[in-house]
């Protein structure tokens, strides 16, 4: 895909003010529920993302009308009887399968093309069938494609994850808030964008409790009502951010977060040695001091560090004092920031699920490549505190899930440009 190119000179401290956007892992599952409804829901702090592009054209094409206006989408799913995704849907954003629950839900067939792997590597989705056909629905898959069509639902159906997935997570509330019947989702993932899902739903009128923890019981109901909904704060994006003021020895006031779902990252962010400020809606983040070493962050399912959050602060621990060791235990292929980030003089050896990440004094400026949304955040990260000029390449990676970057972090005092 052709894309921009992101220049940043580096050096420049990060100062002032952000409010943070919308979860994108939150208004993706919420669109796919908004085809529930069967009317009109107005979601408000939608953050233009290229993924939340990507929704609503899932949701045109299966006969929803949508208007969009700043921050708030309106969907109507009135007349939305579509049951088929396309290939080139499906392919451009790999968490469409998240539709497969709500399209079943919705209309009782779905057809659409396994999603396949993608650059953090195989992603799965066996957990989400092997659910679907507890609930009843029959599914075959025939040379990538899968072909679903709802069954009988059993009364009550007891559904333990072998892993806390939050796609299949999502996908079981979605097939399950409407029709009869009672699930039980055991070692559900506890992110809070499940529980901001549920939150969409219930304002619908869907009957779901325990969201939060492991154990989400969701009793289906007849139908659901449209309803105005706002998207919870993204915590990836603020720990981004945080990273940037971290990086740059900068301060920086983030408003319109939800410090509580954040306690794992802003810890790690202390032990390099930053003042971290949570209160009521804001963070306060402030790195007088050299970042030092931390011990070792582990990725884990919420309220665990969270995968998306390691490769921004690996970018952060590369311009650091001491050696930092990081385990991966969500992703097999998670580090893909490591050899753009050598490019840039960091010292980072990755094998397997550990990278061992010996701190330099100074970064610089390079050329480097995205391959993945959260690998080209931290190459912005890293770029900010380079001397001299980056140029990231392959920027539509980053607008999958950051709402012009550039422009949040010209407004807090970075030199970057995109061309
Ligand atoms: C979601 C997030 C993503 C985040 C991830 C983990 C969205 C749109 N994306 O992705 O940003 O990095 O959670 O917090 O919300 N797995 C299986 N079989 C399955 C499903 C998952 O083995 O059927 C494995 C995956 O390969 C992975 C792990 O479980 O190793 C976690 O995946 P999952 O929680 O499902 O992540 P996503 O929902 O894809």
């Amino acid at each position: 895909m052709e894309s921009s190119r992101l220049l940043i000179e580096g050096g420049r401290r990060i100062e002032g003010e952000l409010r943070i956007h919308g979860a994108k892992n939150s208004v993706l599952p919420i669109l796919a529920a908004t085809l529930l409804c069967g009317s009109t829901s107005v979601i408000h702090n939608s953050a233009s993302l290229s993924d939340a592009f990507a929704a609503m054209r899932i949701l045109r094409s299966l006969g929803c009308t949508i208007s969009h206006e700043g921050s708030t989408v309106t969907v109507n799913s009135a007349d939305a009887e579509g049951d088929i995704v396309s290939d080139g849907l499906m392919h451009e954003m790999r968490s469409s399968i998240v539709f497969l629950g709500a399209i079943l839900g919705r209309v009782g067939r779905c057809r659409l093309s396994f999603p396949g792997g993608c650059e953090l590597g195989p992603r799965p989705i066996d957990l989400h069938l092997e659910a679907l056909r507890r609930l009843g629905v029959r599914i075959t898959e025939d040379h990538g494609i899968l072909d679903c069509t709802a069954g009988v639902r059993p009364q009550s159906a007891d559904i333990t994850l072998s892993l806390p997935s939050v796609g299949a997570t999502e996908n079981i509330m979605l097939y399950s808030a409407l029709g009869s019947g009672e699930t039980v989702i055991r070692n559900a993932a506890r992110e809070p964008e499940i529980a901001d899902l549920a939150g969409y739903l219930i304002k619908c009128g869907a009957k779901i409790t325990g969201q939060g923890t492991s154990t989400l019981v969701i009793d289906g109901v007849p139908s659901l009502h449209g309803c105005e909904y706002t998207v919870m704060p993204d915590r990836i994006e603020a720990a981004t951010y945080m990273g940037a003021a971290a990086i740059t020895r900068g301060e920086l006031m983030l408003g319109g977060v939800r410090p509580q779902d954040m306690y794992s990252c802003m810890s790690v962010f202390s032990e390099m040695g930053c003042g971290v400020y949570p209160y009521d809606d804001k963070i306060f983040i402030s790195a007088r001091k050299p970042i030092t070493a931390v011990r070792t962050v582990r990725t884990m399912p919420y309220p665990g560090f969270p995968t998306d959050c390691q490769p921004i602060v690996m970018a952060v621990l590369s311009k650091s004092s001491g050696t930092s060791v990081i385990v991966e235990n969500i992703f097999e292929n998670r580090f893909m920031a490591a050899p753009e980030l050598r490019r840039m003089g960091a010292n980072i050896k990755a094998e397997g699920k550990v990278a061992v990440i010996e701190g330099v004094k100074k970064l610089y400026g390079a050329k480097a490549r995205a391959y993945d949304l959260r690998a080209g955040a931290a190459l912005v990260v890293a770029a900010l505190g380079a001397e001299g000029q980056s140029e990231i390449l392959n920027t539509h990676y980053i607008d999958r899930g950051y709402e012009s970057i550039e422009t949040a972090l010209s407004s807090v005092g970075a030199d970057i440009k995109r061309i």
